[in-house]
């Protein structure tokens, strides 16, 4: 199978990497020549323009930051064929499909989440989310499931609006709070030396931190703007901060600590529920297997 990848950026020269070890013929293109070569040779791919790269793939996989997503998917489009199977692996999911579909009308595609970074070493263990949207589609996204299980990825499929909910929480969420926790810990001067004395709970606290705070600019940006919860979780969130914080202020104990087990209480009803879930669901395997 010959794979066109376009943008070559980190995700992208990740899945070049992947599918050259996994045997395919890899062509990997990029708007910058100079720097496309040089990762060519290291990467030891074939390397194109985009266009160069279209002609002759049975797969084209995109892998261009979300801002660019739209203008290389209207050039690509262009010299794309019907029969050409063509996915992304956009952070976000709703804005990217849509886009495919309105350009690509007459194409397979599939919308996919790598949910990992470009410093992951090999699928092994990892998480992938599959967004299609109609039978053709969820058709070759069961497929590629069956794929990607062989390769011991964790998949879920999705609809594109359900995985963007998700992952408002799960991606919007975090780096919000370690953003905004790195940016109040740079402020401490004590900072470099709380690590020295730091327990498991601040270990926890610097991590997120400091992670969240190498994620990269742009990236941050599309997923806050474009997630689309993300704005009212935060908002929930600041309000449940100036909460608490309202509560420690009048020093209200009875309060504080009245919240917290309610808190608790809640945690473990749902960690019950799930555990539950679980049991039953492992119980009708067992049966349906014996
Ligand atoms: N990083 C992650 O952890 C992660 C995880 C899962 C999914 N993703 C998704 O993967 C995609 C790529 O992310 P990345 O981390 O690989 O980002 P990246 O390293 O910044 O690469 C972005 C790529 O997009 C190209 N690009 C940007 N603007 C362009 C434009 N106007 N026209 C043509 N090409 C343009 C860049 O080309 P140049 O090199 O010429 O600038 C580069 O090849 C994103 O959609 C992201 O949501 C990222």
């Amino acid at each position: 199978m010959r794979l066109a990848i376009i943008g070559a950026g980190k995700m992208g020269c990740w899945f070049a990497k992947l599918f050259r070890d996994e045997g395919h013929s890899v062509v990997l293109a990029s708007r910058n020549h100079e720097k496309l070569v040089k990762v060519g040779r290291r990467l030891n791919v074939e390397t194109s323009s985009f266009l160069g790269a279209i002609k002759g793939a049975d797969r084209i996989l995109i892998c261009v930051s979300i801002d660019a997503f739209e203008e290389v998917v209207k050039i690509i489009s262009s010299v794309i064929q019907k029969k050409q199977i063509v996915m992304d692996i956009c952070s976000i999911k709703e804005y990217p499909v849509d886009i495919l579909h309105k350009y690509l009308p007459d194409n397979l595609i599939l919308g996919t989440h790598p949910v990992f970074g470009p410093g992951s070493t090999g699928l092994k263990n990892k998480t992938f989310i599959l967004t299609p949207t109609n039978q053709a589609e969820k058709k070759f996204a069961l497929e590629f499931k069956k794929w990607l299980e062989n390769r011991l990825v964790r998949v879920f499929i999705l609809a594109p609006e359900k995985h963007d909910t998700l992952m408002s929480v799960v991606l919007g969420l975090p780096h919000f709070i370690g953003l905004v926790a790195c940016d109040v810990l740079l402020e401490l001067e004590e900072y470099p030396e709380t690590k020295n004395v730091a327990g498991t709970t601040f270990r926890m606290l610097f991590t997120l931190a400091e992670v969240a705070a190498l994620e990269e600019p742009e990236l941050f940006n599309s997923l806050q703007l474009n997630l689309p919860d993300t704005l009212n979780i935060e908002t929930q969130f600041v309000n449940k901060a100036n909460e608490w914080l309202g509560l420690i202020k009048k020093k209200d104990s009875n309060a504080i600590i009245n919240k917290m087990n309610k808190i608790k209480f809640k945690l473990k009803e749902i960690s019950d529920n799930i555990e539950h879930s679980y049991k039953v669901m492992y119980k009708m395997l067992e049966s349906s297997e014996n």
